[in-house]
């Protein structure tokens, strides 16, 4: 399966339905170890910031995806036609516990330090420039309530697009 790479003005879709209603796998490799851990994501943005184009993505820290983004400022972004129950098999199952890239069905690919799956329609592979917890104090009313009765707020990363990969066919 082959991906050519296209410019970030060349991506087609509406990104609330991308994301928000199909989601999306935010991978990554550790650098020491070589391990990859990937999981799903529907909460995150695109935009531009620093006279750059970035992905927005927001990462709890009990995801065992939070220590591989510590390690490195690499990560994939990666879209899928339709995969459902892949996508849920990666956001229900930690990769601590379970080999849920076997589980799920995905074939790992990638380069360099970007990993991704065979099975993706569209990879954007990031390089992270600002990582931020998200302070409660600063959230308007009612957000903390509703979200984080554990207080388990979620760290925030912005990362510049490096390449956008599009599969063939
Ligand atoms: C549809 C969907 C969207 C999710 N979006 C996020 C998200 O944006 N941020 C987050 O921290 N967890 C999100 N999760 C939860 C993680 O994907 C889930 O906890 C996963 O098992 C973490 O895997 P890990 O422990 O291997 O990192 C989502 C789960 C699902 C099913």
């Amino acid at each position: 399966m082959s991906f050519t790479e296209i410019k970030t003005t060349e991506i087609e879709g509406n990104l609330f339905q991308m994301l928000g209603r199909e989601w999306a796998l935010v991978t990554v490799q550790d650098p020491d170890t070589g391990k990859v851990n990937t999981m799903t994501v529907s909460w995150g943005g695109m935009g531009v910031l620093w006279g750059k184009d970035v992905v927005t993505i927001y990462i709890r820290p009990q995801r065992y995806t939070h220590a591989f983004l510590d390690k490195t400022d690499h990560f994939t972004l990666s879209f899928y036609d339709g995969m459902k129950d892949a996508l849920t098999v990666c956001g229900r199952k930690s990769g601590r516990d379970t080999d849920k890239i076997a589980e799920a069905g995905l074939h790992l690919t990638g380069e360099e330090s970007y990993p991704w799956f065979e099975e993706s329609k569209l990879v954007l592979c990031c390089k992270t420039l600002y990582r931020s917890a998200f302070d409660p104090q600063k959230m308007a009313d009612g957000i903390d309530a509703a979200n984080y009765p554990g207080h388990d707020y979620h760290d925030v990363y912005i990362a510049e697009i490096v390449k956008v990969l599009k599969k063939e066919g």
